[in-house]
This record gives C-alpha cells, structure tokens and sequence, in this order.
C-alpha cells in the first residue's frame, strides 16, 4: 500500500483554457494534500485541502472559478465523504462560502444532517465566519454574455435545445468540476468534490456533486469522485458504481474503465469522467470525454504524474 492522493481539474472539451495554465494548478494542488498526508493526516483533510486549493485558483469551474447560471448567478455544490467512518457533508445551491468544500465538511463534523442546501447552508456558512465569494470572474461573466447573446442571436427560446446547439457549437467550455481523492499512511481513503455545476443551468438546479454515491463516494476499500452532465451522473450513481466494482475485487483502473464504458453505452459520449484510488494506492481517471486532466502523487514520489490533457496541448 502506497499512500497517494489524486485530483482532476474537470472532464470536457477544454477548447479554452490554457492547459499550461491548469498543470500548476494540478501540481499546487496535489503538493498541498500530500502535506497533510506526509505529515501523517487524514485522508478526508488532505482531499479537503487539495479540493481548497483547485478551488482558489479561479480557473476551474469550482469556488472563485464557478461557472454562472441563466441568470448569471454562482450557485456551487460540493460533497465530501470519509471512507474510514463512513461520514459524509454536502452542500447544495450555496452562494456564500469562497470553498464550499469547507463548507461540506463542516455539515460532516458539526451536523446531523448529510446534506444543507440554499440559504441555511449560506446562514451556516455566515455564522462559522468563513471567507465570502467575491462572486463571479470577469471570465466567467465574458463567457456567459457572449453565450446569452449567442442563444439570443439563435432565437432559440428554450434552454435545452439552445444548451445543446451551443455545446455542438464549440461555443460552450466544458471543463466541470474539481475534485480529489486521497488514500493517508493509515490505508484509509476519503473523496471531496466542488462545483459551480454547470453555465447556464436553470436556477435552483442541483447536480451531482452534493449527491453521495453520485458525485462522490469513499468506504474503507476505494474513494471515487465524479465530473461531467451531473443529471447523467445522479442517473447512473456514478461514483458507487465505481466504488461497488473495487469492493467485488477490481482494482482502481479497471473499475473505472469499466463503468465509464457501461455509463457511455447507456448515456453516450462527452458526458462523464471519475477519478478513483484503491486500497492498495492504485490511482485512474476514466472519461468519455476530450479530456479530464488529473494527476497524482505518491508519498516520496518527487514529482506528480498528470495525465488526461487534450491532444492539442
Ligand atoms: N458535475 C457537476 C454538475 O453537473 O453540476
């Protein structure tokens, strides 16, 4: 057992960003987890604070990066699950937290519930003082005029049909979600994910990423997160699919290679990725998409292993 932590900066076309922008966002990120692990912390604190870090770089679509809705407000959902005790916090549709990740593990260790969604989740976020989000780049809001003029232009007036002409368009830069996983020297295993979901979403809507055994799952043998179209990957429990496979004997790729294929055959391609780690250290991401980087980090490893970038990069 090797001790690892992995995390991905969104499955998508990636046509947009810079790719040599978003590899030292992945390395950051990847160096800030293993510290808690080399320093012999939790798996749950170290796919936390690497989910932090993706989060903070307003690049990706997940805290200060967050993608916008119609109506050209954030809305972010995260979820985080400790495979070792089995707990889990998600957040839904919150508005407030800089790093609703943060937020999600707070309803892990301080409440009841496994799920805030809306304004008490704001209020909990408020009362524990955490950092307030700025609200949306000036990227972002570049990206959704121009996308909002172009719906306009189309006279399309329905949301989905416009949605997917776009997406066939090109005009739309999926790269969704962040999220990471992480196996600490105690062999025990946790998820954490974070996004703004997905542009132009409907207000109100809620996707994977605040759904346990959907947009993340851990349990004391594998650790699973999800990206891509959240209503597919509530569909098809993605990241218990993934974890199931790993507790039947499958390691870490073949787990996910195979439930990626079984979801593409039900749902088509350019629709998901997961990012999955085992018990044993093995680490994989498997995507229908162009592209999901991600990389991982082995403790003592000096330098992480990135993968998954588009072929133009
Ligand atoms: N995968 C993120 C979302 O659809 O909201």
């Amino acid at each position: 057992m090797r001790p690892v932590i992995a995390v991905h900066a969104g499955a998508g076309t990636w046509r947009y960003l810079r790719i040599r922008d978003v590899i030292p966002v992945i390395e950051r990120a990847l160096r800030s987890g293993m510290e808690v692990i080399a320093s012999g912390g939790m798996a749950v604190d170290a796919a936390v604070k690497a989910t932090i870090a993706l989060e903070d770089s307003g690049l990706l679509n997940a805290g200060l990066g967050s993608v916008v809705d119609l109506t050209g407000n954030v809305t972010m959902d995260a979820g985080v699950m400790d495979g070792e005790t089995g707990g889990i916090g998600a957040v839904a549709a919150v508005t407030y937290p800089k790093n609703p990740v943060l937020l999600a593990k707070k309803v892990m260790e301080l409440t009841d519930h496994v799920l805030l969604a809306g304004e008490g989740a704001d209020k909990l976020a408020k009362a524990l003082g955490m950092e307030r989000h700025p609200g949306p780049t000036e990227r972002v809001m570049g990206r959704y005029r121009e996308l909002l003029a172009k719906i306009k232009e189309g006279g399309a007036v329905r949301f989905r049909k416009s949605y997917e002409l776009a997406l066939k368009l090109g005009w739309l830069d999926l790269h969704d979600t962040v999220g990471a996983v992480a196996l600490d020297r105690e062999g025990r295993l946790a998820a954490a994910v974070s996004t703004g979901g997905v542009i132009m979403k409907f207000p109100g809507r809620v996707g994977d990423s605040a759904i346990p055994g959907a947009g993340f799952y851990a349990t004391q043998k594998g650790a699973a997160v999800a990206t891509g179209i959240g209503e597919v990957i509530i569909k098809s429990f993605l990241a218990l699919s993934v974890v199931r496979r790993i507790e039947s004997g499958l390691p870490a790729m073949e787990a996910a290679e195979r439930t990626i294929e079984e979801l593409t055959k039900d749902y088509g391609k350019d629709t998901a990725g997961v990012l999955v780690v085992d018990g044993e250290g093995n680490a994989w991401a498997s995507y229908n998409t162009e592209a999901m980087p991600w990389g991982f980090l082995r403790l003592g490893d000096r330098a992480p292993t990135i993968s998954g970038l588009p072929e133009s990069s």
